[in-house]
């Protein structure tokens, strides 16, 4: 019979009792920990690995382009998206040529699931709920990935351009899209198809950065806007504002 110097036989079986609890508890935590961390090096190995796992899409700054499947340019600007804030900023640029009817400047917050359309002209701001969530910039969560395919070129040195291609479909079920992005998950086109109209989204010269970190904040004389209230039927979203 082993004995620690000073310790009784019972204090002794209590010291493992309790040492062996404190172990179960934690183990939980440590499985969760676990988990998570073993996810979390699926998605940073789906970007670069052949499984493409999805990836978030990285900050950016760059220009977008919408057009719809009759050929009618909706419009063409600048934007900027915060990937772990959920919010773009898209504004339309006024000098190419487009069908639009107004200019656009958009700011949307998607994870507090509001956005703004902003006037800076007369210092004017709409503020409205957001319903869709949905945008060009980001694969949704629940996007499956379709394929891989090379476009242009696989042989001749950068005359090519490899491309995951991801599909789901929209919120109300009446639509679907098809999301080209580069291995770094920078979107290059989406289109969306729905019963009544179709849109094409592109996005040119992106950089891997919030340039103007302003852009993604409520200008000051949208702040105190109240939330307007929706008409019956109406779904707001960024695709939305384009049809
Ligand atoms: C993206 O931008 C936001 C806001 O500026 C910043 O908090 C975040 O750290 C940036 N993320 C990366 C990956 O740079
Ligand atoms: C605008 O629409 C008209 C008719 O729908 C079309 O002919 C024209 O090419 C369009 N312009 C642009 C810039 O898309
Ligand atoms: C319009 O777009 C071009 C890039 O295509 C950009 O250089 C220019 O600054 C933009 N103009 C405005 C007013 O946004
Ligand atoms: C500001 O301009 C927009 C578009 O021209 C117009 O719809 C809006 O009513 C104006 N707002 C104010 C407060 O003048």
């Amino acid at each position: 019979m082993w004995k620690l110097k000073g310790y009784h036989d019972s204090d002794l079986k209590n010291m493992i009792f309790y040492s062996l609890l404190v172990v179960l508890e934690a183990r939980p935590y440590q499985l969760s920990f676990l988990r998570e961390h073993h996810d979390f090096e699926l998605k940073k190995q789906g970007s670069l690995s052949l499984q493409s796992n999805m990836a978030d899409a990285p900050n950016m700054t760059g220009f977008m382009s919408v057009m719809s499947m009759k050929g009618e340019m909706k419009a063409y600007g600048a934007f900027t998206y915060d990937s772990m804030g959920k919010k773009l900023r898209f504004r339309s640029n006024e000098s190419s040529a487009t069908n639009a009817s107004h200019s656009m400047d958009l700011l949307m917050f998607f994870e507090e699931g509001i956005f703004y359309e902003i006037e800076s002209k007369n210092q004017s701001c709409v503020k409205k709920k957001l319903h869709c969530s949905m945008h060009p910039l980001d694969i949704p969560d629940d996007a499956t990935f379709s394929t891989k395919e090379h476009s242009g070129s696989a042989a001749i040195e950068g005359e090519g351009l490899q491309l995951d291609v991801w599909t789901g479909s929209m919120p109300d079920k009446k639509g679907h899209y098809s999301m080209s992005v580069t291995k770094g998950c920078l979107p290059v086109f989406t289109f969306y198809f729905t019963e009544s109209t179709s849109f094409l989204f592109r996005t040119m010269e992106i950089e891997n950065e919030i340039k103007d970190p302003d852009l993604l904040a409520a200008p000051s004389f949208c702040v105190e806007q109240p939330v307007e209230d929706t008409p019956e039927g109406t779904v707001n979203g960024f695709l939305n504002e384009f049809v």
